[in-house]
Formats: structure tokens, C-alpha cells, sequence
């Protein structure tokens, strides 16, 4: 059931567990999620990088993509497609291309170019009835060409972003995308702490979620983390198990060479990974 991400994020706050947001690079990719999260009975949220987008034909294939897929599949439990790290226009075309959820990250301007761009597609998503997510002080790492510097956002600047009416906010708590360094310092509880005293009932979006201890995942969600975002390490154990499948040379054993089999193990491995962090972040049965 395609739907805005408010209403599954207001329920997580409430009950004190996280949503996940899975991202997708191809019908595999997409078709594994949502069959995990139906056999979970957990809501879930698609996540789409401006990359991934281009890379599957752009916004309207992919929202096409989902849209019958959900169908095909009949998926009862409640499902977002979102866009990822959303440019000004990227967020637009989003909105128009059936999306259901959009996040802005106007992280890289000064707060008040951030402030006034957010504040519009606030408006023009409301209108549409599309959850939106703003950005305070950049996450760090790489994902898809964008970069960010891993600060701690400033609380003040969280509240004035909050207050827009955004449907959640992610704000730099020290994480980082992709697999964290040796010697990562942690996360920042301090900050998440008086983030969370500032904006109240507002969802917090923890991105970064690859290699994040999982005590460290559950304070987070302790101190009003309602959505947590994970990428690398689905293409990780898909890499892995792709991997083991052709150096065992299953590819060469009959057919095994056909792409149903071939990336079987991948979609697999999926699942479990995708099942895993499920249970952890407690959205387990809460569809
Ligand atoms: P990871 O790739 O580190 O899991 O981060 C995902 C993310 O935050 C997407 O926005």
C-alpha cells in the first residue's frame, strides 16, 4: 500500500522504534524489500538516490516501477517511495513523477538559503500530500557523487528547520555513509539529545545506517530516532553472496547462468540483511 511516510514516522515516534529506509537500484533490489517487509508485517520506505533515479531510467520509472509492483505483489503493509538526498530540482521532479515522499538536503547552503528552499517544497509537497524530509548539518562520507563533512548540526538551527512544518528531519549526529573508518569517533548522543529537546514529536532520521553498533541503534531510537536509513550494506551482502556463486562455479553448473539464478543468493541475502534490521529497530508486526 503506497503511502506518504508521515503517518508510519508520527506511529514510530509514538511507539519508540524506527522505520527503515531501504534503498533500491533495480527491480531486485526493490522486489526483495517489499516482500520482506510484507513478511514482517513492517511498514518500510523506499529510499531513491538522485543516482539510483537516472541509473533505472529516471523518477517516473521508478515510481511507475513501485507503483506495480505494490499491486502485483499485493503488499497490504504501508510502503513510501522517497527520494534521497533531494536537489531543489531533483525534489521537484520527484513530486511530479508520483513519489510519495521527498527529502530536500539543503545541508550544503547557509541556514537561510536552506530555511527559505525548504520552506517552499514544504508547501508544494503538502500540497501534494507528500511527506518531506529536511537536512541540518551535512552527514558525512560519500553517496552517489554527494559529500558531506560528518558535522554535529547545530540544535537551534534543527528547531528553526523543524518548525517549517517538515514531516522529519535529519540532522548530523556524527555518522557518516558507507562503512564507518577505524577510528570513528561514535555517534554524537550529546547533540542527538538536544536536538530531540528542541523539536519535540518531530521524527529524527538517522542516515548513515551501515555499521552502526546495534546499542548504539537502540539509543538512538531511545532518544527520538524514528527512521534510520540503510544502503551500503545491502549492496555489500549482495556483492558477497554474487561473489561466492560464481567463484563456487555455479554459473557454468546447467543453467546456472541465467540471471534468475545467477542473482538469486544477492536477493536473498537481501532479505536476511533487510529482515535483521527490522528486528533490531523494533518495526517488527507494526503495520
Ligand atoms: P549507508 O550507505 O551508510 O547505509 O547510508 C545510507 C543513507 O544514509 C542513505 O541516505
Amino acid at each position: 500500500m503506497l503511502v506518504s511516510a508521515k503517518e508510519m514516522l508520527d506511529k514510530a515516534k509514538a511507539g519508540h522504534y524506527a522505520v527503515g529506509q531501504f534503498n533500491i537500484n533495480n527491480l531486485e533490489w526493490t522486489k526483495a524489500i517489499l516482500q520482506t517487509a510484507e513478511e514482517c508485517k513492517s511498514p518500510v520506505i523506499l529510499g531513491v538516490s538522485e543516482g539510483a533515479g537516472k541509473y533505472m531510467c529516471g523518477f517516473k520509472t521508478v515510481a511507475a516501477m513501485v507503483k506495480a509492483m505494490d499491486e502485483s505483489l499485493g503488499i497490504t503493509v504501508p510502503v513510501a517511495v522517497h527520494l534521497d538526498h533531494g536537489s531543489y530540482e531533483g525534489t521537484k521532479a520527484c513530486i511530479e513523477a508520483g513519489f510519495t515522499s521527498v527529502m530536500f538536503d539543503g545541508s550544503h547552503y547557509d541556514i537561510d538559503e536552506n530555511v527559505a528552499k525548504t520552506k517552499e517544497l514544504v508547501e508544494l509537497s503538502h500540497k501534494n500530500g507528500i511527506s518531506i524530509e529536511a537536512e541540518v548539518g551535512a552527514i558525512g562520507g560519500e553517496e552517489d557523487g554527494v559529500v558531506g563533512m560528518g558535522e554535529c548540526a547545530d540544535p537551534d538551527e534543527c528547531k528553526m528547520v523543524a518548525d517549517l512544518g517538515v514531516d522529519m528531519l535529519a540532522a548530523g549526529i556524527g555518522n557518516i555513509h558507507g562503512v564507518y573508518p577505524e577510528n570513528w569517533a561514535g555517534l554524537s548522543f550529546e547533540t542527538l539529545d538536544a536536538i530531540q529537546q528542541k523539536t519535540g514529536d518531530m521524527p529524527l532520521v538517522l542516515h548513515g545506517g551501515t555499521g552502526i553498533p546495534d546499542d548504539m541503534i537502540k539509543k538512538a531510537i531511545s532518544l527520538g530516532v524514528s527512521k534510520i536509513n540503510v544502503n551500503t550494506e545491502c549492496q555489500l551482502v549482495f556483492a558477497e553472496a554474487t561473489r561466492k556463486y560464481i567463484e563456487a562455479g555455479k554459473d557454468k553448473e546447467g543453467k546456472g547462468f541465467d540471471p534468475r539464478k545467477l542473482l538469486a543468493p544477492g536477493f536473498e541475502a537481501i532479505k536476511a540483511k533487510v529482515k535483521e534490521k527490522m528486528e533490531l529497530f523494533g518495526s517488527v508486526g507494526k503495520a
